[in-house]
Parts: structure tokens; C-alpha cells; sequence
């Protein structure tokens, strides 16, 4: 017979954080590839840097547990700390960044080893950091893209689990490129948040007695 205490329990295999700093429409993309079970998994928590980003309305729209942990300049590591025992708080086995502009460090990654995934759009290693589409415009590349990829403590970097080329058109502009990367990334990031899950039996991550 099985132990209701036990089945109560939450199970961080099965459970992943999205931290964000925007308007979240990844976010979006994520609630609802859960919600129709293409990603089969719990989106335990949203989690901004920015007391009133858009993104958290979002979340709480959909009834997610939505906090703001405010980035402090001033005490970043206290900051990165708050964070960190916000997200753990939740039970958590995958932490998703989908649009969260801070750089985290080992104080935050050192928690959830190898399980911290980022979504860019640009076809790493190309056009790192904040103005991803600003920066290819201003390239004048032909092609560009979005990458999803496990994170490291340097910006936009760290093994490459997915990446998807967009082209850029001769008329583009910052609107209309992003129009276009916006559904690669809402594809993209849910796919391979789904393989994540369903890896969780990875003899690396073993999450049941075998
Ligand atoms: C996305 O385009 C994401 O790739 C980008 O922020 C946007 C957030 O959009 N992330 C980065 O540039 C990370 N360096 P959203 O808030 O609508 O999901």
C-alpha cells in the first residue's frame, strides 16, 4: 500500500522555478505547455528580480505562487542568497530563466548543479547579453536565432541544449525580428524543459530508489 503522508510530499524532480525580469511571455509559452501536458511537470514559482514586472502578474493570473526578490546593488550577494532560499523554499529540481536579466553567480548556481537553463536570442556564441536583437541589427547579420542552454557564471553561456535559426530580413527592425524569434523561443524553451523533466531519472540526478 502507498504512504499518503509520502504521496503528499512534494517531489523536486517534478517541480521547476521561472525567474524573470519582464513581460514574461516565455513564461506564458511555459504555463501552458504545462496546463496541456506537453511539459509534465509542476511550474512551482515565479521568481523577478523587479518588484513590478509584468511578468508576475502574469503568473498570478494563472494562479502560480508569483514573489519579487528586488536586485540590491548595493549587497549582491545577500541579494543572490534571498533568491536562492526564495526558489528552494519551493522544492524545486530545474530552475528555468526566461527573460532574467541579472548574472548569477556560484552562490546562486552552486545550488541546483547543472540544473539552471537559460533562453537567449541569438545564436550563441553570438551577440551575448542584453540587446541580443539590438546587436545583430546592428551587425547586419543574415541570420540569427535562440539558444537554449544550461547556464555558467559568464553571461549568456554554458552548454548548448537547443539552438534555432531565424533569418533577418533587409527591412527589420528590433519589432519585427523579435515577432519572429518570440515563437521559436515559446517552442524551443518548453521542448527542452520537457526533456530536462523526463531526464530526471538521469543516473547523474536519481530521484527514486532503484
Ligand atoms: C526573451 O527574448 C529572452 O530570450 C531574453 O529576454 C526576453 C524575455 O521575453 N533573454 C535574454 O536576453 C537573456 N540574456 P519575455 O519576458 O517576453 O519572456
Amino acid at each position: 500500500m502507498s504512504d499518503p503522508v509520502a504521496a503528499r510530499e512534494p517531489d523536486p524532480s517534478r517541480r521547476f522555478a521561472v525567474l524573470a525580469s519582464g513581460s514574461g511571455t516565455n513564461l506564458v509559452a511555459l504555463a501552458d505547455a504545462v496546463a496541456d501536458g506537453t511539459v509534465d511537470a509542476d511550474l512551482a514559482c515565479v521568481v523577478s528580480d523587479v518588484a513590478d514586472a509584468p511578468v508576475l502578474e502574469r503568473a498570478r493570473e494563472r494562479g502560480l505562487p508569483a514573489r519579487a526578490v528586488p536586485f540590491d546593488r548595493d549587497d549582491r550577494t545577500g541579494w543572490e542568497r534571498r533568491l536562492a532560499d526564495e526558489v528552494a523554499g519551493h522544492d524545486v529540481g530545474l530552475i528555468v530563466l526566461a527573460g532574467f536579466m541579472r548574472i548569477l553567480s556560484p552562490v546562486f548556481l552552486d545550488r541546483w548543479p547543472g540544473r539552471v537553463v537559460n533562453v537567449h536570442p541569438s545564436l550563441l556564441p553570438a551577440f551575448p547579453g542584453a540587446d541580443a536583437v539590438g546587436d545583430a541589427l546592428a551587425a547586419g547579420v543574415t541570420t540569427t536565432g535562440v539558444t537554449v542552454h544550461l547556464v555558467d557564471e559568464l553571461v549568456d553561456h554554458g552548454p548548448v541544449l537547443a539552438q534555432e535559426a531565424v533569418p533577418v530580413l533587409p527591412d527589420d527592425t528590433r519589432t519585427t525580428l523579435l515577432a519572429r524569434l518570440h515563437p521559436v523561443e515559446h517552442r524551443l524553451l518548453p521542448q527542452v524543459v520537457a526533456r530536462l523533466m523526463g531526464e530526471r531519472d538521469d543516473p547523474a540526478h536519481p530521484t527514486s530508489p532503484s
